[in-house]
């Protein structure tokens, strides 16, 4: 970030690092949601009082760095560098190395019970499995195991993480879901593989065979009930996860029952471990089509007897420049209070570039605003 910050407090001052160094400062800035220069301070300070904490910084191939740091701690910073025979890149890149080293990613407190986030609104584009995919990818790289599954048989979220949707003849959780699968739905797993996530992240990737779901559930005379299906499907997999995301399709059939279902107050659990995550976006569309989905909520609690938590609306694609329209769609959702407007994502080009090149958000852009959108999002849910 370049906050002005009072030339009186702070100054702005140029360096050389290394590309690697600049980038791991961003990333750990952005994870912990701190400034930058605030980061840079707090490793000079911590450089200076502790001589010898860090061992020499390989320098070579640095480029040029700028931040803004308190007046007069640069010429402090260069003077314990003249007195420990080191250059002042070299004094810098330390500090920041110390600052890293003494400021990892805080990991999450994994939950006893797996926890639900099941994703939806039946309108599609507003963003869905694009929050899907960054919720269950700032979890797992917080240190928590997250299975995040692609529910509609349109397979964005499959392919966005640069997957192929099941081939209609294979087994399929919709398979599972009706008793026409052999096997284990752990088989249909796929590892999402990338640093960030160090094998905590896994896909279930989704099927065409899911558009026939709705009417096959419908006329199910299998001894499982329909609005069970989803939930006797995955069970198995929930030992193994501390979190299971769901990307919902765009539809309010038996398939939005059987996740409505999934994301019921089990007996003995806190109503805000699981839940629905309703995706809008600031305009008045979104807001008739929440309406038939909090229609269908209600249907299923008084049918079924049971408590479905909302656990908050997540405003996307928000673009203020809309003008009123925007602004005061935003002001509405603001305004049940509960559901509450966990985050508010805008409409950013580094999504769009993350699904073109099929990677995850977080690994594509770290510190992007939509990467730290996804990660206040994740705050917001597991505090
Ligand atoms: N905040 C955002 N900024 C920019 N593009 C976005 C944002 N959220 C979603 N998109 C893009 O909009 C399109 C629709 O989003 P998607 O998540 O597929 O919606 P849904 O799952 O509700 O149908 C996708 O191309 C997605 O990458
Ligand atoms: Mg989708």
């Amino acid at each position: 970030m370049t906050a002005p910050y009072d030339p009186s407090d702070r100054e702005k001052v140029v360096s050389k690092l290394p590309l690697a160094l600049r980038q791991e400062l961003k990333v750990r800035a952005a994870q912990l949601s701190v400034d930058i220069q605030d980061a840079v301070t707090e490793g000079i300070h911590a450089w200076r009082s502790n001589p010898g904490a860090v061992e020499a910084v390989d320098t070579s191939g640095g480029s040029s760095f700028a931040t803004y740091l308190p007046t007069g701690l640069y010429d402090d910073l260069k003077k314990d560098c003249k007195s420990r025979s080191v250059s002042y890149n070299q004094g810098l890149a330390q500090s920041i190395r110390l600052w890293l080293d003494t400021h990892t990613m805080p990991m999450l407190v994994r939950p006893e019970h797996v926890r639900r986030f099941i994703v939806c609104n039946q309108k599609g584009g507003v963003g869905k499995s694009a929050v899907s995919n960054g919720l269950a990818q700032a979890l797992a790289e917080a240190g928590a195991r997250v299975c995040v599954i692609d529910f509609d048989p349109q397979s964005h979220l499959t392919k966005h993480l640069g997957h192929l949707p099941l081939g209609i003849k294979e087994p399929s959780l919709a398979k599972f879901m009706l008793g026409e699968a052999e096997g284990n739905v752990r088989d249909l797993l796929i590892p999402v593989e990338y640093d960030t996530f160090k094998g905590r992240l896994f896909l279930l990737p989704a099927c065409k065979d899911a558009f026939l779901l709705d009417a096959k559930l419908a006329t199910t005379r299998h001894v499982r009930v329909k609005e069970t299906a989803l939930e006797k499907a995955i069970e198995d997999l929930e030992k193994d996860f501390d979190y299971i995301v769901i990307d919902c399709p765009p539809s309010l059939g038996y398939t939005m029952d059987t996740a409505l279902y999934y994301a019921r107050t089990r007996d003995g659990e806190n109503p805000k471990a699981s839940g629905l995550l309703v995706i809008v976006q600031a305009e008045d569309t979104s807001a008739d089509a929440y309406d038939m989905l909090q229609e269908q909520i209600e249907d299923m609690e008084g049918d079924l007897d049971v408590a479905v938590t909302q656990l908050g609306f997540v405003v996307n694609l928000y673009d203020a420049r809309k003008g009123f329209i925007a602004t005061s769609s935003l002001e509405e959702w603001e305004r049940f209070g509960d559901p509450s407007v966990l985050v508010i994502i805008p409409d950013l080009k580094e999504q769009r570039e993350a699904v073109r090149l099929k990677r995850p958000l977080l690994d594509y852009a770290p510190d992007c605003e939509q990467a730290i959108a996804m990660r206040d999002l994740k705050k917001a849910l597991t505090k």
